[in-house]
């Protein structure tokens, strides 16, 4: 079955506290998106401010493939700016929604259920003036009874909302909960097949990646995710995890648009714009996900690759794993390495004064063994 992936970078991503995207950095992640595959570009909120509204715009007229969507809340006047930034996309989708937990009704809007239930029916029938596609997000649908967001999702669709997004926004759930949250829906609102169920998992507790995978399981066909997992808070699902967990896991049956081999670089496009770096031990795009260090591992890798490694690296796009050198490494490695720099050094030759050198220096460079070569003092007729 394919997935479509709704990227939220440009929205939910530029929440991320110290980052703020310049119109043509948007400009140029929105069209590395378009490359990767995206199926939907969520573009901003364009009621936000003016540089949000500027951004929707020429990115309506940048890119042609994704759909491009943008936030409202119920309000019309929400609506109707989201209409106007978008009146130059090919394909436009507005994303509008209001809270709907006891907490959020209660002390967000100091409203009461009904009145709720009231306000996203109008607005979607509002929202649908304007354009042919609206999705309606239940924020805090994490915390919401599912009786009651049934009864929301059922009364949108009837509406005209085509695309119902179910967010945990706040990262509570537990994947078997989210889950049956999805399912619920699926077997209890009238109407539900003429509607896509789409996830939003934040990351508060580090399941969003599980709890996107648990919603696609239960009949989610839309995941919202952003690339290195930027996001509110804890930030969201990451793009590339759901993406390659999906591709890892085939015999699970989902399948995306996405180009894989294009992860890596997108991930650096993102990093660079927002200059929101990514940890280095993050799942499939962080600096050592593909890097290996201990003795035991890197002697195992050169055996054979699949031994620690479950990914192929050109499958994210990366040219080949790495094999740090550090005073955990042992034999196999350092002589792999000179092998690749053109030498052969018998194996035990170099190893202790290599040692020596490892416990003052955290990595060691190919400079360095090179230099190491001339203190023990190889002849050049072991250059190969
Ligand atoms: O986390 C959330 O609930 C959101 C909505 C605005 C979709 O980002
Ligand atoms: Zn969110």
């Amino acid at each position: 079955m394919k997935i479509k992936i709704f990227d939220t970078t440009l929205r939910d991503g530029e929440q991320v506290p110290g980052c703020k995207l310049e119109s043509f950095n948007k400009i140029e992640i929105a069209r590395q998106l378009e490359k990767l595959g995206v199926d939907v570009i969520e573009a901003g909120f364009p009621i936000s401010s003016p540089s949000d509204f500027n951004s929707v715009v020429e990115i309506s007229h940048a890119v042609y493939n994704p759909i491009i969507c943008v936030l409202a809340r119920a309000i019309k006047k929400d609506i109707e700016i989201a209409a106007k930034a978008l009146e130059g996309a090919k394909q436009s989708r507005i994303h509008i929604g209001i809270g709907t937990s006891d907490c959020h009704i209660r002390y967000k809007f100091n409203s009461m259920p009904e009145k709720i239930l009231e306000k996203a029916v109008e607005s979607v029938k509002y929202a649908k003036r304007f354009v042919e596609e609206v999705q309606f997000y239940t924020e805090d649908a994490g915390r919401t009874q599912n009786e009651f967001l049934a009864k929301v999702c059922e009364a949108v669709i009837k509406a005209g909302a085509t695309i119902l997004n179910i967010p945990d926004t706040t990262g509570i759930c537990l994947p078997k909960v989210y889950g049956e949250k999805i399912s619920y829906i699926k077997e209890n609102v009238n109407g539900i097949e003429k509607a896509i169920i789409s996830t939003h998992c934040h990351n508060d507790l580090g399941l969003a990646t599980a709890n996107s995978l648990e919603g696609v399981i239960n009949g989610a066909q839309q995941v919202e995710c952003t690339l290195n997992g930027l996001g509110e808070r804890a930030g969201n699902s990451a793009l590339e995890e759901i993406v390659m967990l999906f591709k890892q896991h085939s015999y699970l049956g989902f399948e995306t648009n996405i180009k894989t081999e294009l992860l890596c670089i997108t991930s650096e496009i993102i990093t660079k714009c927002t200059g929101i770096s990514v940890q280095s031990n993050k799942a499939i795009v962080g600096a050592n996900a593909f890097a290996h260090s201990s003795g035991i591992h890197q002697d195992g890798l050169i055996k054979k690759i699949k031994n620690y490694e479950i990914i192929p690296t050109k499958n994210v796009g990366i040219k080949e794993s790495r094999l740090i050198l550090t005073i955990r490494s042992g034999r196999s490695a350092l002589s792999y390495r000179y092998q690749m720099l053109g030498y052969i050094i018998p194996k035990d030759e170099i190893y202790p004064l290599f040692l020596k050198y490892a416990e003052k220096k955290k990595e060691i460079q190919d400079e360095d063994i090179k230099m190491l070569l001339k203190i023990a003092k190889f002849s050049t007729s072991i250059y190969i």
